[in-house]
């Protein structure tokens, strides 16, 4: 990306400022508590489980009817042995021609929020909950989201990340089986498979509310707290 394209992208997130007035926080912001959800999620893996098996799987896959419609399947990218791993909700238009995640405008934006805080895009795995891109943007419907869950289970076991970013409501829920609405689901950390997941703001929906960029930055910072208290 241009320099002056990520500057764009820095000042609409106002991450030129943040970065000037302290390095890293260290506590978490006041409003935002701790809490951890006891949630368990299936345990789908077995213990041959590869990442070439899972991969071809993903790429044959005809479990619901978005594989009729798809141009190819969205894996993820970036380490395979993560130690942050963010899920986003669906492919979209830029990533089903590309066949790959977060490659459009809130790609953008998420390099630069992974950049504030000091990571880039190959030291993360980031993949999405649906593995193909659903007909014109729209939400995944249930039934799809039920016949990708396993390959995004198995993704987690095999990366064994020390934290998941959950990027908007759709990851979030599904991660975290619930109905909950974002805004209780943000500021605390939940529990994945004995991995912690904190919600964050998906980027299209920062892109287009610019307004909520202090609470995004809440959300890294919460995150970045958790990866500490959760290191060793
Ligand atoms: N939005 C997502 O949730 N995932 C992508 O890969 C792209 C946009």
């Amino acid at each position: 990306m241009d320099n002056a394209l990520r500057l764009q992208y820095l000042e609409a997130m106002g991450i030129d400022v943040w970065l000037s007035r302290a390095s890293m926080p260290n506590g978490q912001p006041p409003e935002f508590e701790a809490a951890i959800d006891d949630i368990e999620p299936e345990t789908i893996t077995s213990a041959t489980d590869n990442w070439d098996d899972l991969q071809a799987e993903v790429a044959n896959c005809t479990k619901c009817a978005l594989c009729t419609t798809r141009s190819q399947t969205v894996f993820g990218s970036g380490n395979k042995q993560a130690d942050w791993m963010l899920v986003g909700e669906a492919p979209g238009q830029h990533e089903d021609e590309q066949g790959l995640p977060f490659v459009g405008n809130a790609g953008l934006l998420l390099t630069e929020m992974l950049r504030a805080i000091g990571l880039t895009r190959e030291e993360v795995f980031i993949t999405n909950v649906i593995k193909c891109s659903p007909p014109n943007n729209r939400d995944p419907h249930v039934n799809e989201i039920e016949s990708c869950s396993s390959y995004l289970y198995r993704q987690q076991q095999l990366v064994k990340p020390k934290i998941i970013v959950a990027l908007g409501r759709v990851a979030a829920q599904t991660l975290l089986k619930t109905n909950e609405p974002l805004a209780e689901l943000r500021g605390k950390v939940h529990n994945f498979n004995n991995t912690p997941v904190v919600v964050v703001y998906h980027p299209a929906y920062l892109l287009r509310f610019l307004p909520e960029k202090r609470k995004a930055w809440l959300d890294l910072t919460h995150a970045i707290q958790t990866f500490k208290n959760n290191e060793g």
